[in-house]
């Protein structure tokens, strides 16, 4: 049942003020959430607020807790707040995942005709950098005020929790509906973070392609992302059955193909590229990663080669109906590489670097991009 709610006075500014406390899981006001009980404020201007959590030992219960203090408490005529946490009982718990999840329970929240724009990041072999470019880039695309998600869709390699710094986040459940951790402006859900990861044994994921595919699926009916502006999706190395279920769930989906400047690599990226167009992806572009290192004399140390990314763009445009570009050309980094163990990614922690600003670079040009496909909606822009 709503609670009565009064037009004016003391109580109706405390709602109003509540109406700007956030459910970080969420990401919506509380008081939209239906996470609001009953309001008062007395005549000495003691306020007293009960808030409903979703779950008992809900991971975000300090925060709103605090922010809900802090809201109350500058509300003009409030003199003191108190708040009393309480936890949804079923029956409001059944009523908030109906009303989230209206119209795409246990469906697709990203089919063709989502207003979502939805990037895969392919590559022919492991190790080329995918995953930390995959996390740089969602945070770097948040960073510019875009709602972001992530997929980390390498279910036997995950790796995303750990450069983002989130290894010890567990999603919230609300019944059958799954919330994911936000990690620097970015939804993210991974494998990763389901199993026991204390162990080698526990964290070795080994299944068949059935499963695989019912995980995947899974993330992207059962985890509430909200409205996004894009989704990425990192996906394991080569052309197995990830990135064929990828193809079946997200034919729409947007393709970059991450390479290293190793001539011999650009045969394998484009193999996965194939495999990515045959479902009906869109390649978009190149991502030339471990590009040459600059040296204290000034001088560029080629580790890798040069030219890998150009030959895989120019064996793509072959037979594609526009160019395929190379979108970006990454150094080889020892702050990317150190800002990916340590969890702290780059883009954020060492923005100046040649890496970061390439991958920065990387974030306009697909904001500025757009999805420039007939026949589709436009759901991308910069707010
Ligand atoms: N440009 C770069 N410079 C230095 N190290 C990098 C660079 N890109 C990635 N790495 C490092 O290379 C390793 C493999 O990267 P990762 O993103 O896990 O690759 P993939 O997902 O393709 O397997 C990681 O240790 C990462 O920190
Ligand atoms: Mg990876």
């Amino acid at each position: 049942m709503p609670e009565p709610t009064p037009d004016s006075g003391p109580a109706a500014d405390v709602l109003s003020a509540l109406a700007r406390v956030i459910d970080p899981e969420i990401r919506r006001p509380i008081t939209e959430l239906d996470m609001v009980g009953p309001v008062s404020v007395d005549a000495d201007g003691a306020a007293s607020v009960q808030i409903k959590l979703t779950i008992v030992g809900c991971p975000a219960a300090d925060t709103i807790e605090r922010d809900v203090t802090a809201a109350v408490a500058g509300v003009s005529g409030v003199s003191s707040v108190a708040v009393d946490v309480q936890v949804m009982t079923r029956e409001e718990r059944g009523a908030l995942t109906e009303k989230l999840m209206a119209g795409r329970s246990r469906t697709m929240q990203f089919g063709p005709d989502s207003l979502t724009r939805v990037i895969a990041v392919t590559s022919g072999k492991g190790g080329v950098g995918k995953s930390t470019l995959t996390a740089n880039l969602a945070v770097a695309l948040a960073e510019r005020g875009l709602r972001v998600g992530l997929v980390d869709a390498d279910v036997f390699g995950f790796s995303i929790p750990g450069i983002l710094g989130i290894t010890g986040s567990k999603p919230t459940r609300v019944n059958e509906m799954i919330l994911p951790p936000v990690a620097h402006g970015v939804k993210v859900i991974s494998i990763g973070m389901f199993v026991d990861t204390s162990t080698a044994a526990g964290a070795a994921v080994s299944w068949r392609g059935p499963m695989l595919h019912r995980t995947i699926q899974q993330f992207l009916t059962d985890v509430y992302f909200g409205d996004l502006d894009v989704l990425l999706l990192d996906l394991p190395p080569g052309t197995g059955d990830v990135a064929i279920s990828i193809g079946q769930l997200l034919p729409q989906a947007e393709v970059l193909v991450v390479t290293t400047p190793q001539p011999a690599a650009a045969e394998v990226a484009e193999r996965s590229a194939i495999v990515a167009r045959q479902t009906g992806q869109k390649v978009i572009g190149v991502v030339e990663n471990m590009a040459g290192l600059a040296q204290p004399d000034g001088s560029i140390l080629h580790l890798f080669g040069e030219g890998g990314g150009t030959e895989v763009a120019r064996r793509l445009s072959v037979d594609a109906t526009a160019e395929v570009p190379v979108l970006a050309s990454i150094p080889l980094s020892i702050p990317l590489r150190a800002g990916g163990d340590a969890g702290a990614p780059v883009v954020l922690s060492d923005p100046e670097d040649p890496a970061a600003t390439a991958i920065t670079g990387l974030a306009e040009s697909l904001v500025a991009l757009g999805r420039g496909l007939a026949g589709r909606k436009l759901g991308f822009s910069v707010r």
